[in-house]
């Protein structure tokens, strides 16, 4: 890296970029979107080639990490042409990881053209293995899609964390059984606090679960003990000693982790939204078209100054922001 990193008012270095390459979801999640959500145009998006472009400022800038996400990544067409080309600045001087979360409702068509082009670790969103829940929950997903998928992936070689939303008076009987699940398939899991995000006509006060009462539940069963393992990510993790396997706890309403905020957001369309609670956000698809590499540099620097402090999310409250999770790519 010969260009400055990217550095905030805070002092906080930007390392991860989570882009967000479609808002268009083949599930219907309860939590995340309206049962008939209004999607962005499709003449909005930007091209793989413009994405590319965004990516390599950023990488340029030092950061390190990329995570595809959506919507669902996998539903955008040809998606994998855009991460091979991501794949190919692996390396030195380059990315350290692309990473992938997904529903993993497409994953046994794509698990292996994942792993081919570099794709060492993803995260599948699964909040319960009901049939009937699932189906609910997601608006008539199938279960059975994901649990393919997740074979796939494994197959393929693909290191995979479970993520798990904990809904009051839905999945939060069923966290130990999925964990436990989890655990003896080799895989990690993260649990996460519901976010009042998208003016989706839900109470967020009645889904919301806090992890501190998950986490106590949980110690009257399993023994945790707190490890130092940092993915990049907003996890705190600990080890459980009856199952061997590795728990996430995503609490951003009990334990806000903003301090060492490290990511940005770039949506399908070129948005760049420094914080996922907050509305401001800058447009890099107007300053690439009209100004190149040189321009969205620039960019950049002046949208770093603009990054918050902190989320202030209130589940007692309205939504904190009006864009749904699946536009900005959690
Ligand atoms: P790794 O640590 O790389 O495994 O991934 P991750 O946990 O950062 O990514 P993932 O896509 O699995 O995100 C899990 C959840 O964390 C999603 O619901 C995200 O919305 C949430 N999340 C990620 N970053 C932030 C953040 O900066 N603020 C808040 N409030 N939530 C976040
Ligand atoms: N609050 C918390 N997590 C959410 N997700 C989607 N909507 C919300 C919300 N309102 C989760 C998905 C997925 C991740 C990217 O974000 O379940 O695991
Ligand atoms: Fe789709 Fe993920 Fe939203 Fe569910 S949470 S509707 S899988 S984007």
């Amino acid at each position: 890296m010969t260009q400055p990193p990217l550095i905030d008012a805070f002092g906080r270095r930007i390392t991860y970029l989570r882009l967000s390459v479609t808002d268009r979801c083949d599930l219907r999640c309860q939590y995340c979107m309206e049962e008939q959500p209004t999607f962005l145009p499709k003449q909005d998006l930007l091209s793989y080639e413009e994405l590319t472009a965004i990516c390599d400022s950023f990488i340029a800038r030092g950061v390190s990490k990329i995570r595809i996400t959506g919507g669902e990544p996998l539903v955008r067409r040809d998606v994998l042409s855009l991460i091979e080309a991501l794949g190919q600045r692996l390396g030195n001087h380059g990315l350290r990881e692309i990473c992938l979360t997904t529903n993993g409702t497409q994953l046994a068509r794509y698990a292996t053209r994942l792993a081919d082009a570099g794709v060492r670790r993803i995260n599948v969103s699964l909040d319960t293995l009901d049939e009937v829940m699932f189906q609910r929950l997601t608006r008539n997903g199938r279960l059975g899609d994901v649990l393919k998928g997740i074979d796939a992936a494994q197959k393929a070689g693909l290191q995979i964390k479970i993520n798990a939303v904990a809904l009051q008076g839905e999945n939060e009987h069923q966290i130990e059984d999925l964990m436990v699940w989890a655990h003896g398939r080799g895989l990690d899991m993260s649990l996460i606090e519901v976010m009042p995000v998208g003016e989706i006509g839900v109470q967020r006060n009645s889904q919301f679960l806090s992890l501190k009462t998950v986490r106590a539940r949980l110690e009257e069963r399993f023994t945790l003990r707190d490890i130092a393992l940092d993915t990049g990510g907003p996890s705190r993790y600990v080890q459980v000693a009856e199952t061997g396997g590795r728990l996430g706890f995503i609490s951003p309403l009990s334990h806000n982790f903003c301090e060492t905020c490290n990511r940005v957001r770039v949506t399908c369309t070129g948005k760049l939204y420094m914080c996922l609670g907050k509305e401001n956000s800058v447009d890099l698809r107007n300053t690439l078209r009209q100004g190149g590499p040189v321009a969205l540099n620039a960019r950049l620097d002046a949208a770093m100054q603009d990054k918050p402090e902190r989320h202030e999310f209130d589940v007692n409250a309205g939504p904190a922001v009006s864009r749904s999770m699946a536009r900005t790519g959690g």
